[in-house]
């Protein structure tokens, strides 16, 4: 199966980590039924102080025509904030990039470095949270009006609201617990009274499964308190921003975190949650992680293969006890550049995908 995937690296640790996403990418390529084409597809800072725009005509043709894309960080410390960084907001909503889908796993092998006490990690962390990604607040209907006075609009459509809860509902299904989970603030924003309302009327859909919902005030309080009673969790594009980060400190670091920007059926964007990390930049020693993790989303979510999907997070799982980046060094493990640790994880999936 030939499928073309457009490469951006972005800027800082951008580089780094994408080239170990590569390396998995082509360990599939070589010991599975896939094959990839890559594309370079240049955005960011580095690129914006080239050519003054931070994504390229060129580059937004090949992204727009792949398959998928790869997409490491934007974001140069010299440049005004937002400079760089637009370029993927703009990827969100010129490829309407619905849903961002970030999954939060606390590997059993990484207790240690998740910063709560045994007691509340309980049976363990395994929640995928479900943010929508082009309306509300972020869609930037706003203004600095004034130095007295700002404002920015914050609205749901019905359209908007029922594209990606149904998403929630269909990926809840495959999850183990059946459970659901919705995020608002329906007690004060009309925004939210409404995308509770039509969470309801979907989930009249699913009785298979078990559906609640909380308020965001409340939520950020559970999250840290009973973390294993949630799996699915949908919610908007704000408070997603904030929930799936405070999520992702959970699993030992930010490196270790994945997300796709993703449009179904359609060309998506999969990418680590982190930056460009300007303050380790250049010195090979960048958590690749995240970023594998955002290739088996992308294999599990653009090419719809599960079992492979499942197969990049077990060599990923096997890895973590054979050495470890600096961020999630353990005494007793071996200390790994972001180089080495791509190694490793694509060895043990060329051994899995071998035998
Ligand atoms: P950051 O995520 O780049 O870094 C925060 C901290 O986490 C730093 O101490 C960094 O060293 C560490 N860190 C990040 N990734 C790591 C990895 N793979 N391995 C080990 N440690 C890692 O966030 P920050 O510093 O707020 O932003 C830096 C730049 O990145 C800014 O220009 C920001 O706007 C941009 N940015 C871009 C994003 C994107 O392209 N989607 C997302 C978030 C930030
Ligand atoms: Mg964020």
């Amino acid at each position: 199966m030939k499928k073309v995937i457009a490469i951006t690296k972005g800027d800082g640790v951008g580089p780094e980590v994408v080239n170990e996403g590569i390396k998995i990418l082509n360990i599939i390529s070589k010991y599975s039924d896939f094959e990839f084409e890559f594309k370079d597809a240049p955005a960011g800072g580095a690129v914006w102080k080239h050519f003054g725009t931070n994504l390229p005509k060129k580059s937004f043709e090949f992204i727009k025509s792949a398959d998928a894309v790869l997409f490491g960080a934007v974001g140069l410390p010299d440049l005004p904030p937002g400079t760089a960084e637009s370029a993927i907001l703009k990827l969100r909503q010129e490829l309407d990039l619905y849903v961002n889908l970030r999954p939060v796993k606390l590997f059993e092998s990484m207790k240690n470095r998740c910063p709560l006490k045994d007691e509340f990690i309980g049976s363990g962390i395994d929640i995928t949270f479900v943010r929508e990604n082009t309306e509300g607040l972020y869609a930037n209907k706003g203004a600095l009006l004034s130095d007295e006075k700002a404002e920015n609009l914050m609205i749901y459509t019905r359209t908007g609201c029922e594209r990606v809860i149904k998403f929630a509902f269909e990926h809840a299904k495959t999850r183990r617990h059946k459970k659901i989970t919705s995020v608002d603030k329906a007690n004060l924003l009309y925004p939210s009274k409404l995308w509770r309302k039509i969470f309801h009327e979907i989930a009249e859909s699913y009785p298979m499964l078990d559906c609640e919902d909380i308020y965001i005030d409340a939520f950020c309080q559970w999250l840290i308190r009973t973390p294993y009673k949630f799996e699915t969790v949908v919610t908007g594009n704000l408070f997603g921003d904030i929930i799936s980060d405070e999520g992702a400190f959970l699993i030992g670091s930010l490196g270790m975190a994945s997300s796709g920007n993703i449009n179904p059926g359609n060309v998506s964007v999969y990418e680590p949650i982190h930056g460009s990390a300007p303050d380790i930049a250049g010195k090979n020693i960048a958590n690749p992680i995240g970023t594998i993790l955002s290739v088996k989303l992308m294999v599990q979510e653009s090419f719809e293969n599960q079992e492979l999907a499942s197969e990049i997070e077990n060599a990923v799982e096997k890895s973590l006890f054979l050495g470890r980046t600096k961020d999630i060094q353990e005494e007793g493990f071996k200390t790994l550049t972001t180089i080495q640790m791509g190694d490793i994880i694509a060895q043990e999936l060329k051994m899995i995908l071998k035998a």
